[in-house]
């Protein structure tokens, strides 16, 4: 690729990322912009970006329960998979990082008024780098569901939140990984704002016997693609 001529990236097939107005998902409504949005062509600002090296992160950010000096309560999991491009291939040294609520459902956020404890030994913040075939991996405790007010009595279906660089400023993705098999996930609109089934459901890992550890966590598998047809939806 020359400097002066950047390979432009894919766009997102349609229904594949949710709208910026979607009213089931109340604050979008006075946040989403008013005017459609201007289609700018990808120049070397969005088909280049930062560069991460290993030493870029502190240490132990990959396990989110060893960050105190008590283990957090809650179920431990393991939660791994790949950064792939839009053609599959691995991406490797990039940036992920995660964040989440505790066990029972409260981040350790000043703005979290949630009844719900905090635990001492959880922050629920990690970060890691891909290794040269694309895989990350955390160490952390399964969120618990939350009440938020988008509506009365509505709850949030269990995720955990990510964000990905990538090899550009054009496939950041900044979204939700969500659990297989959560009751509250047809009636969460966040994950249903986005209108493509098989897209959304990109969005929920997979149970995965062979990543779990006998006697001591359950493994998730999901994998990030930035771009491409079959892209990570945004949040
Ligand atoms: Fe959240």
């Amino acid at each position: 690729m020359s400097l002066r001529d950047p390979v432009p990236y894919a766009r997102d097939s349609a229904g594949a990322q949710p709208p910026n107005d979607f009213p089931d998902y109340k604050s979008t409504i006075k946040r989403a912009p008013k005017q459609a949005p201007v289609r700018l062509q990808h120049t070397l600002t969005e088909t280049t970006g930062p560069v991460f090296k290993r030493s870029w992160v502190g240490k132990s950010v990959a396990d989110l329960t060893r960050q105190h000096k008590g283990e957090p309560l809650g179920e431990r999991i393991i939660v791994a998979g790949r950064v792939l491009d839009e053609d599959g291939r691995p991406v490797p040294g990039t940036l992920v990082e995660m964040w989440q609520a505790n066990a029972a459902g409260r981040y350790a956020h000043p703005r979290d008024r949630h009844d719900a404890p905090l635990d001492r030994n959880f922050t629920g913040v990690g970060q890691v780098i891909t290794d040269k075939d694309g895989n990350w991996r955390f160490i952390t405790i399964k969120p618990g569901h939350y009440p938020w007010r988008n509506t009365y009595n509505a709850w949030r279906a269990q995720h955990l939140h990510f964000s990905v660089f990538g090899p550009a400023f054009a496939t950041r993705v900044v979204t939700q990984m969500y659990f297989p098999g959560d009751p509250l996930l047809a009636d969460d609109p966040i994950y249903n704002a986005i209108p493509d089934r098989q897209a959304r459901e990109r969005l929920v890992s997979v149970y995965d016997p062979n990543l779990s550890e006998a006697e001591w966590a359950l493994g998730f598998r999901w994998n990030m693609v930035l771009r491409g047809r079959e892209a990570t939806p945004t949040e």
